[in-house]
């Protein structure tokens, strides 16, 4: 898992006419096959990093740089396109065509997709989201977990080696979350495609192998989640919440438990509270 598929070099981003830079600086790499979150308070820059990610924005400053080819290279703009799928938070906007299978295919004609590929992508993409019986369906008349698998099945129809989600969870119910995120995380697991979610959900960011922390649009903070979520007066200070666990653990700690790591479950934090002395 060590070869970079994305690479970041001091990358700055502003948005005409605005006078702070969305994004600032910001330097780091994406392992083939990682499980990345990104998290960060309103308007610290996650989108706009999302967005650089596959070229929708180019940096002001700065490279970016997927499976080699810089973003801001032209010419292969599609190449970058294909290898990075994006899922947005609003599903309703997310919709071209009146059926399903339609709306897949419209997406991969976009990137030249030869028709003869189209219907053994199609489902295959619906077979990997448990959505192959809503073919036909228009994408309209679905709830909002089964939309926004229709819009990750549109992105995979394009056989990405990264996705990145952007807070495509937010509009859904527990469980419309949970069914979301257990398929990427078994695209993740199975077909070791490396997956970026930004998200205000912590607690989904749990299962992450590492944690990039936004502010102001800069890079503040990375590591893995024990290490990130134990730093929880620094994370209030930025503006986030923390997890159930460490909340409940940095409280323990305040009355004089002592902890030898973070736990990221009530379970654990139990566990070790039996076994500490
Ligand atoms: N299209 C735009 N034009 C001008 N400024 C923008 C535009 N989109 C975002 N911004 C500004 O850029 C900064 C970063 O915004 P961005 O959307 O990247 O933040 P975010 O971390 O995704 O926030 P949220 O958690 O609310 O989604 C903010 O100050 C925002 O106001
Ligand atoms: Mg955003």
């Amino acid at each position: 898992m060590d070869e970079a598929i994305i690479r970041l070099e001091n990358v700055s981003f502003s948005y005409e006419g605005a006078e702070e830079r969305a994004v600032q600086g910001v330097s780091f790499d994406v392992k083939k096959g990682e499980f990345l979150s990104i998290i960060g308070h309103n308007g610290s820059g996650k989108s706009t990093l999302a967005k650089l990610l596959n070229g929708l924005l180019l940096p002001s400053e700065g490279r970016v740089e997927v499976a080699g080819i810089s973003t801001a290279n032209e010419e292969h703009i599609w190449e970058v396109r294909q290898t990075v799928g994006m899922v947005f938070q609003n599903p309703d906007n997310q919709f071209v065509a009146p059926t399903v299978e339609d709306d897949i295919a419209f997406g991969m004609e976009n990137i030249g997709i030869p028709p003869s590929e189209m219907e053994a992508r199609i489902l295959d993409a619906l077979h990997q989201v448990h959505m192959t019986q809503f073919r036909t369906a228009e994408p309209n008349r679905l709830s909002g977990g089964q939309k926004q698998r229709v819009a990750i099945a549109g992105a995979l129809a394009i056989r990405p080696r990264v996705l990145v989600l952007d807070e495509a969870t937010a509009m859904l119910d527990p469980r419309g979350r949970r069914e979301v995120l257990d398929v990427v995380h078994r695209m993740n697991r199975e077909q070791n495609m490396t997956v970026i979610q930004i998200t205000h959900y912590l607690e989904e960011t749990l299962e992450s192998d590492r944690i990039l922390v936004m502010d102001g649009g800069m890079l503040v903070g990375e590591g893995t989640p024990e290490s990130v979520y134990q730093k929880v007066d620094w994370l209030r200070r930025l503006g986030l919440d923390v997890p159930f666990a460490s909340d409940l653990q940095y409280r323990l700690q305040q009355k004089g438990f002592r902890f030898s790591a973070l736990k990221l479950t009530g379970e654990g934090v139990l566990d070790s509270l039996w076994t500490s002395d």
